[in-house]
């Protein structure tokens, strides 16, 4: 029996099963950046994807679509709650996100996470072909690498974590730290998106299994970029993700995104300026942080209500989790209060869409948009704003964007942010609507150079390069 010789192993397939009320069931695109990182780069080499259809209890067979071998993972109600949202979204998510909330420790949501990684593991072994190259992805699943050498030494095994990999001091708060970084270690290759994630993880290696004299019989070194585990090498390195630069720059070239894009504009009035944020609504992603500065700026005088109209696209997001329910609630209520203040009938000042959005109108949106405003408090890399920069062929528009994301460090001609200081924001927001056009243009010329080089296609290959894949990609 044939099986797959390249295969993703995610938490999320790129489609989501959505239960309607009528108790129909339909498939929609998954949310979140690695999916649309991902999606295009495997849907032109063809493969299999093994994750969950992101609703409990669903009884899917495995499926083709578009070219790609789809492999669903069945969870039950508990473990979504207990893996999903408990320990990968209430543990790992906010202790790798710098705590910006407090992460919660219990050892059921633990056990559910090591049954639910075994499970995805035993799925990759019984579809993936001798000599296979396995990539997995992402915080949910950082036990399977091990999980699955043990059963299938043959296989060309790759980790990538999506998020940031938090300082070594956050890190060792974790009950299950050794556990993690063993389970890691069974990649052939880990990948992160900054040089200082992979300085972290080498350091607790070191440190976690190195030292560990009751497991003696393997030993463990680390030297600059590798960690050897008794005969086996590891290799950990950084590599930065990226988007579907082209694909997003010819879709917002299209004449029919451009007439959405002009007919946005006059539905929202006709203002100067527009400002945009799109996110999934998480509180990692300041949301809050640009309604404040927008809503002081007004405030000040320092913006007319009737020269701006932002936009602020957030798209639905864990919304069991209670973190995520107080921030909604924190949101909206900042959102009532400029509206309040500063709308009149017929003309609100903040556009708030609870809803996600498709391609298309996504470009439209960013080609309308004269300043895209990305303030999160700590982001691993953030594709919105790579997306923005690539739709904006006309040279337009002017990008503000937080120190804290990973994309800070290739996109330096934005506005760069310090999203703590309130007062930085502000200026820099009025910067970017007052921007000079010639201004303007050096520094899109300067971040497109940079996007339409540096895109997934690249990461994809620089990934698998530094994996030795045999596979044709
Ligand atoms: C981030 C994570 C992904 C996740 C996505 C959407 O991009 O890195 O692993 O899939 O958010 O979040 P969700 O919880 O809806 O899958």
């Amino acid at each position: 029996e044939n099986g797959a010789d390249f295969l993703v192993v995610a938490n999320r397939l790129p489609v989501d099963l959505e239960r309607m009320p009528d108790g129909t069931e339909r498939w929609k695109h998954s949310p979140g950046g690695l999916v649309s990182a991902l999606e295009p780069f495997l849907r032109t080499h063809s493969g299999a994807w093994i994750g969950w259809p992101g609703v409990a209890d669903a009884e899917v067979d495995a499926f083709e679509e578009g070219g790609l071998q789809l492999h669903p993972v069945r969870l039950s109600a508990d473990e979504v709650q207990d893996y999903y949202e408990g320990f990968s979204n209430g543990t790992l998510w906010p202790l790798y996100h710098d705590v910006v909330a407090p992460p919660a420790f219990h050892r059921h949501w633990w056990n559910a996470y090591t049954r639910v990684n075994q499970r995805f593991a035993d799925a990759t072994a019984k579809v993936a072909a001798q000599g296979a190259t396995v990539w997995v992805q992402d915080y949910q699943l950082q036990l399977v690498p091990a999980m699955l050498r043990e059963q299938r030494p043959d296989l060309k095994i790759g980790f990538f974590l999506h998020i940031p990999f938090p300082p070594v001091e956050l890190f060792m708060q974790l009950p299950w730290r050794t556990e993690i970084i063993r389970g890691l270690l069974g990649a052939d290759l880990v990948g992160f998106h900054r040089p200082g994630g992979a300085q972290n993880f080498l350091w607790l290696a070191r440190r976690l299994v190195g030292l560990e004299p009751s497991r003696g019989a393997v030993g463990v070194r680390t030297r600059p970029g590798v960690v050897q585990v008794g005969d086996r090498t590891v290799r950990v390195g950084a590599f930065p993700i990226s988007i579907d630069s082209a694909g997003l720059d010819a879709l917002a070239r299209r004449k029919d995104v451009q007439a959405r894009a002009k007919q946005l504009r006059e539905d929202l009035g006709n203002p100067k300026k527009i400002l945009l944020g799109v996110d999934r609504l998480d509180y990692t992603k300041g949301i809050d942080v640009r309604l404040k500065a927008l809503h002081e700026l007004l405030e000040d005088g320092r913006i007319d209500p009737e020269d701006v109209a932002m936009v602020q696209l957030a798209t639905p997001s864990r919304e069991r989790v209670e973190h995520y329910k107080t921030m909604r609630g924190d949101i909206e209520q900042i959102v009532g209060r400029i509206n309040g203040e500063f709308a009149r009938v017929g003309r609100p000042v903040v556009h708030y869409l609870h809803q996600s959005v498709n391609r298309e109108e996504l470009a439209a949106f960013m080609s309308a948009a004269d300043v895209m405003v990305v303030t999160p408090v700590r982001d691993g890399m953030n594709l919105v704003c790579k997306e923005y920069v690539a739709t904006r062929y006309d040279l337009g528009g002017a990008l503000v964007l937080s120190e804290f994301a990973g994309a800070a460090s290739e996109l330096t001609s934005a506005y760069l942010v310090n999203p703590h200081d309130l007062d930085g924001v502000k200026n820099a927001l009025e910067s970017a609507l007052t921007i000079d056009p010639a201004e303007g243009r050096r520094r899109m010329r300067a971040l497109r150079r940079q996007v339409l080089t540096h895109d997934v296609d690249r990461w994809a290959r620089s990934f698998l390069e530094a994996l030795g894949t045999q596979t044709a990609i």
